[in-house]
């Protein structure tokens, strides 16, 4: 019996397989999509394609050298920048949500910082997803497997970095030829990031906060330090998602296919459901300056799948123009409607920035790149030859606040009352009358609230920019230099929402994350603001401080001008989650904790829109997580099936 089975399996490995057609097709080549496609092409006997709207670009400067990072044209080229609607409680502004559009997506144009937020948040998002699976200690080991992390060097703890071994992943692969993201250290060091952290340390002018071991480690309340950066430390050059899960082994992985320059229109289905699901049997898309579509078949006998990891943003673009979503919706634009999944797209969250910055006599910022062409020469030499200097710095360090740094114990109390008496209204305007999200956002709330009530929350990060950071444009700065702080609300109740509006699979959706509809972060991004003006004042970053440039001393002192400075000023931190949200079908969710789509035999998400709701942290380095969860979930399904396959063929052998 045991060789039959045996020669079962070699012929069916022996098989010649089908070119056209894939096991996985992964839609998007970001941040989550190339840790999956990386992961499930360690398997030599399936065949896994990735389609991506943008270029391959690791080779441009503005990409891989971490002090070029944020600026240049590049920026307005391999970025999505997606338009809002006009935003009603920021003065019915339209702002700019970036993201990036390159293979590696985001990755290619963030600012490297690779922060998680607390254990508590992982874990309250495994309580709403009704899944164990998804709490802290469920999900670090995926975090560590995601990255090969290099300590610092002594010169990089003289200047303050510091970490704790048992969160991260090995400093050398276990294998050559697996992935993972490089996370390391910077070899320049402003003196303002540790003249910043000292003015959040100081008990007596300060908040009195403590040093951070590792921003990495899930216990971050209060803590200031300096964050670890997706960047290959041997190196000094950005680690994206391209270098950590494909550029290792693309020669080897003959099994791994790239089509870059790729727009998914949809995603096409079989004419029978299974069990009473949709499957997926192929992609459409345009390879760029094609009128005409192509098409990836899905392997769906062979248990083939598709992963929708076109980001935030792009993802339930993709799921609405293949017919799921609000039928509503779609019939009005005139798409068949396969199936009727009205949460797709809602349930839509943004952390918020906002800035303070001050004329600074200090004697090395930013600006002097800006500002002088020798010098900024010099230091790209210094770059080139050595790895040093001004370029060779990714400046961040960052703290996170509580509640109780920002608004009185009073203040704070009556806000999280009114905001429990109005859970109904809010989490009813927000859900657009679906009854089931509209559960899901109140739970979401309730899980806020109770952080906010305990003081646990972290409702705003603030960092340091040694440099000017802001929305005034080079002509408006004359030669002065700047140190900035930004205040990012990082615990937003404000739920809005992004569908398409058109057929065209070229066509932006529209956005409305409905910034500030609630006052709870009206409250505190104006806290976060007056915190960051203080600890611009606050000793010893008082000793570079000349004036307060923005808001400035125009707008005022008061927490109402504040309030009136920001509904004016305040931006998208580019951040956004939630629109293909991991949460029970009865709280309106759009994927369960496997990460596949309800309704459906054959697709699952892998990007940052599971996130149900926002988190105090930038999002990378948990989007690698949900990558690596959500491969192991594919491969999973697949030892499943084989071994059912096998079990099959052993009783009828017998
Ligand atoms: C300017 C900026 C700075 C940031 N700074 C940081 C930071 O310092 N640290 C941090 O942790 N986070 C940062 N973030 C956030 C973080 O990078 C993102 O949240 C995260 O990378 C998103 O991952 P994703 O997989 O969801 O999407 P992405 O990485 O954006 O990937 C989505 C991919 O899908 C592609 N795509 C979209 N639609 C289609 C389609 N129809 N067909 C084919 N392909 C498609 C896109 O082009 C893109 O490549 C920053 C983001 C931005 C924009
Ligand atoms: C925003 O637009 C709405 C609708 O057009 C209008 O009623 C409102 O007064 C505007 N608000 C501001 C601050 O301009
Ligand atoms: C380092 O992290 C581990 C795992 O979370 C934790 O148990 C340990 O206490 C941490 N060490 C320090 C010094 O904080
Ligand atoms: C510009 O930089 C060069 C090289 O560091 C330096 O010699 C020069 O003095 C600077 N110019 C000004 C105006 O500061
Ligand atoms: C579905 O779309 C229709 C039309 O845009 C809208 O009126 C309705 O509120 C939407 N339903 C949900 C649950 O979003
Ligand atoms: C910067 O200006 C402050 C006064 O605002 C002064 O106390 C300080 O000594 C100056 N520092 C330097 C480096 O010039
Ligand atoms: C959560 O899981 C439990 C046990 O699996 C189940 O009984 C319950 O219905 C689930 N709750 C939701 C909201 O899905």
């Amino acid at each position: 019996m045991w060789r039959n089975v045996l020669s079962l399996v070699v012929e069916a490995l022996l098989v010649p397989r089908v070119l056209c057609a894939y096991d996985y097709v992964i839609v998007g080549g970001g941040n989550g999509g190339l840790v999956v496609a990386s992961r499930l092409s360690e398997d030599p006997t399936v065949e896994v394609l990735v389609l991506e709207v943008g270029p391959e670009v690791e080779n441009i400067p503005e990409v891989y050298i971490p002090g070029l990072a944020g600026g240049g044209d590049i920026f307005e080229s391999l970025n999505w920048a997606y338009q809002t609607t006009p935003q009603t409680n920021l003065n019915n502004r339209t702002l700019v949500v970036k993201a990036g559009r390159a293979l590696g997506g985001s990755t290619i144009i963030n600012s490297m910082i690779m922060t998680r937020a607390t254990k508590a948040q992982y874990d309250a998002i495994g309580t709403l997803s009704n899944s164990t699976l998804w709490a802290w200690d469920a999900i670090l080991p995926y975090f560590q497997r995601s990255e090969i992390f290099t300590p610092p060097n002594e010169d990089q703890i003289e200047n303050g970095a510091s970490y704790n071994g048992s969160v991260h992943g090995p400093s050398s692969p276990p294998d050559p030829d697996i992935g993972a993201v490089k996370v390391g250290f910077p070899n320049f060091f402003y003196p303002q990031s540790e003249m910043f952290a000292r003015a959040l340390m100081n008990g007596q002018d300060g908040m009195g906060f403590r040093r951070a071991l590792d921003l990495a480690d899930g216990e971050i309340r209060r803590r200031v330090g300096i964050a670890s950066n997706s960047l290959d430390a041997s190196n000094n050059v950005r680690c994206s998602a391209v270098c950590g899960y494909v550029t290792p082994f693309e020669k080897q992985r003959r099994n791994l296919h790239i089509i870059t320059r790729a727009t998914v229109s949809r995603v096409e289905w079989d004419d029978r459901k299974r069990d009473g699901l949709l499957v997926a049997r192929r992609v459409q898309y345009y390879v760029h300056g094609d009128s005409v579509p192509r098409y990836a078949d899905v392997n769906v006998g062979r248990g083939g799948e598709v992963i929708i990891a076109a980001g935030t943003l792009g993802s339930p673009k993709v799921m609405e123009l293949s017919g799921v979503g609000n039928a509503t919706l779609l019939r009005g634009l005139g798409i068949d409607v396969k199936l009727d999944l009205p949460t797709v797209g809602e349930n839509l969250a943004d952390h918020v920035r906002s800035w303070a910055n001050a004329v600074s006599n200090a004697s090395v910022t930013r600006d002097i790149l800006r500002l002088n062409d020798t010098f900024r020469q010099e230091q790209l030499n210094l770059w080139c030859k050595s790895r040093s200097g001004l370029y060779s710095a990714a400046p961040r360090t960052l703290g996170l606040a509580a509640t109780s740094d920002l608004v009185s114990e009073d203040r704070i109390s009556v806000l999280v009352r009114n905001a429990r008496r109005d859970l109904d209204k809010y989490a009813s305007e927000y859900a657009n009358g679906n009854g089931a999200l509209q559960q899901g956002i109140k739970a979401q709330h309730e899980i806020t609230l109770d952080f906010y009530d305990q003081d646990q929350q972290l409702p705003i990060e603030l960092n340091v920019e040694p440099g000017y950071g802001g929305p005034t444009g080079p002509d408006g700065l004359g030669d002065n230099k700047f140190t900035t702080i930004s205040a990012i609300l990082y615990s937003p109740l404000s739920r809005g929402r992004s569908h398409i509006t058109s057929t065209n699979a070229a066509a932006r959706p529209a956005v409305d994350p409905a910034y500030w509809s609630h006052p709870l972060d009206v409250a505190m991004l104006v806290g976060g603001l007056q915190a960051a003006r203080k600890v611009l004042r606050t000793p010893p970053l008082n000793s570079i401080f000349i004036k307060e440039f923005e808001p400035g001393a125009g707008v005022g002192e008061s927490d109402e001008k504040v309030q009136a400075y920001l509904r004016g000023a305040a931006a998208s931190d580019n951040h956004e989650v939630g629109t293909m949200s991991m949460m029970p079908e009865s709280l309106g969710g759009v994927v369960d904790t496997e990460l596949k789509v309800y309704g459906i035999d054959n697709v699952r998400v892998a990007d940052a829109s599971i996130i149900p709701m926002p988190l105090s942290a930038h999002l990378a380095a948990t989007v690698y997580m949900i990558g690596e969860k959500a491969a192991e979930s594919i491969k999973d399904e697949k030892r499943r099936r084989n071994a059912a396959t096998l079990l099959y063929q052993m009783n009828q052998g017998s």
